[in-house]
């Protein structure tokens, strides 16, 4: 409190993430309101933490009252129709300048809305991506606002002041105009899928393909994560291959969880996303479709009993391969996903920054990896003379470029011999095929646009003539 008596900032939601995220602002110094629905669960979760002495209103008109002015409110609450309910009911109750952020895993479309609802209104809206878990709310999450401008610049000393601080500075930028922040949270976890994708492929490659134990995986990625692969999904991945079966004694507690893959449908909207703006993400739908196939577990045991395929010993592949094909294909991943904001940050007017997203993404998200200050680093170039700065597309740059060539042998190799000992490889494969379409600069696609035009008279244009669009009539052979 203030001689004013009132807060500096409200959290609406106090689940897990909104009751970190208000305790966060507290340890900053904040004077921090909370309300929850349940009021009961607020008032227990401030006496659980004195510390952070959260003032916890009964009602929402309770709580606006508490606010100094302009107001600033921070929604932790479930995406969807929770988060319309919350701005109903506070829509009569701000005033000009009022100022209400959306922090929860909202669809883009839905803050596209919303953005759109507070145009007429005196208050103002920012969509905004939160991403650290649990923990990262607590101690440092990154964190992806977007929308109106003034907004952002009452918002950024609290924000400044809670995100994670890498090495590449503090984990927080205005994203861009409207839906910025959520687009850009959204594409963060389809990455994110393709990320935990891709080390589960490995991980199986190395356990069912090559039989190591294991201690030997675990302590495999233990040691990726000292080098270019550094990164917290690596990191949690040795932790995790390491920890004991509490039910069974002995036993690793891996190897008791169900191989069925939950969704909260982030990835989903990033596929679709992709396909609305004409940007290809098959690393990141490879990840989606296998999460779909991993649900279908009964299925999956039929159709093996059903078709029973040969399934071998993985030959002809080192350490370094697996390494190598995990990091060019998250080469590639990076490359569609980044293409994806690129895409629609100019389709939507959102005027992003390619590079401070890639540096908020080094610290406090899911994501965090040495990896993204090189991605930083490739967009932060020089401008090119058309279009937004640095590389085209990130695998074109430079330095992506050469690390892509030499671990191309070793990629290759890994999908090859996945694929000829029948072990799955879908977000490897998917990478590589990318790859390998995305360079050759005469594809297989003249054939397609023979049959649009044999069956739908949809016309084709010459390779001596592009931009002209004919229609042959082919010579049928069953007339
Ligand atoms: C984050 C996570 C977070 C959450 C996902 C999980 O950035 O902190 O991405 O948003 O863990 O919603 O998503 P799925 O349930 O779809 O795997």
């Amino acid at each position: 409190m203030n001689e004013t008596g009132l807060c500096e900032l409200a959290v609406v939601g106090l689940g897990v993430m909104g009751g970190n995220l208000a305790r966060n602002f507290a340890s900053r110094g904040l004077r921090v309101a909370g309300y929850q629905r349940t009021v009961e669960h607020a008032h227990a979760l401030a006496a659980a933490h004195p510390e952070a002495r959260l003032r916890i209103a009964d009602s929402l008109e309770a709580l606006v009252k508490m606010l100094e002015r302009p107001r600033r409110l921070v929604l932790m609450v479930n995406a969807g129709p929770a988060v319309d309910s919350v701005l109903d009911q506070l829509d009569p109750l701000l005033e000009d300048g009022d100022i209400v952020v959306d922090g929860g895993n909202s669809l883009y479309t839905d803050t596209d809305r919303r953005v759109a609802r507070a145009e007429s209104r005196p208050w103002r809206f920012v969509g905004m991506g939160v991403s650290g878990g649990s923990e990262g709310a607590l101690l440092g999450p990154s964190i992806m606002p977007g929308g109106d401008r003034y907004a952002w610049e009452r918002l950024r000393p609290p924000l400044e002041a809670i995100a994670a601080r890498s090495p590449s500075g503090v984990c927080v930028t205005y994203c861009g105009r409207g839906s910025a922040g959520h687009f850009v949270k959204m594409v963060h976890n389809g990455i994110e899928y393709g990320d935990m994708q891709l080390i589960a492929e490995v991980t199986a490659l190395m356990r069912e393909g090559m039989g190591w134990p294991w201690g030997q995986v675990a302590d495999t990625f233990a040691e990726w994560n000292r080098g270019e692969l550094e990164s917290y999904l690596i990191e949690i991945t040795a932790d995790i291959l390491r920890a004991p079966d509490p039910q069974n004694p002995g036993a690793l507690l891996v190897d008791a969880i169900l191989d069925r893959a939950g969704q909260k449908g982030t990835g989903k909207w990033t596929v679709v996303a992709a396909a609305e703006h004409g940007v290809p993400i098959p690393t990141i739908a490879a990840a989606v479709d296998a999460r779909l196939l991993s649900a279908a577990k009964e299925l999956r045991t039929r159709a093996e009993a059903a078709l029973r395929p040969a399934r071998g010993v993985i030959q002809g592949v080192s350490p370094d391969d697996l390494r190598d094909a995990l990091y060019a294909s998250k080469i590639a991943s990076y490359t569609q996903g980044f293409a994806l904001l690129q895409a629609a940050s100019e389709a939507r007017d959102y005027g992003a920054n390619l590079a401070e997203i890639a540096r908020i993404w080094t610290g406090g998200c899911i994501i965090r990896a040495v990896f993204l200050e090189r991605i930083r680093a490739a967009f932060a170039q020089a401008p090119r003379p058309s279009g937004p700065d640095g590389p085209e597309l990130l695998v074109l740059a430079p330095d992506f470029a050469a690390d892509v060539a030499r671990r191309l042998p070793g990629w290759r190799r890994v999908v090859a011999a996945a694929a000829a000992a029948g072990h799955p490889v879908p977000g490897l494969s998917a990478s590589l095929a990318w790859f390998d379409t995305l360079t050759q600069a005469r594809g297989s696609a003249s054939l397609i646009q023979a049959q649009r035009d044999y069956f739908g008279s949809h016309t084709y244009e010459r390779v001596d003539a592009p931009g002209v669009f004919v229609h042959t009539e082919w010579p049928k052979s069953s007339q």
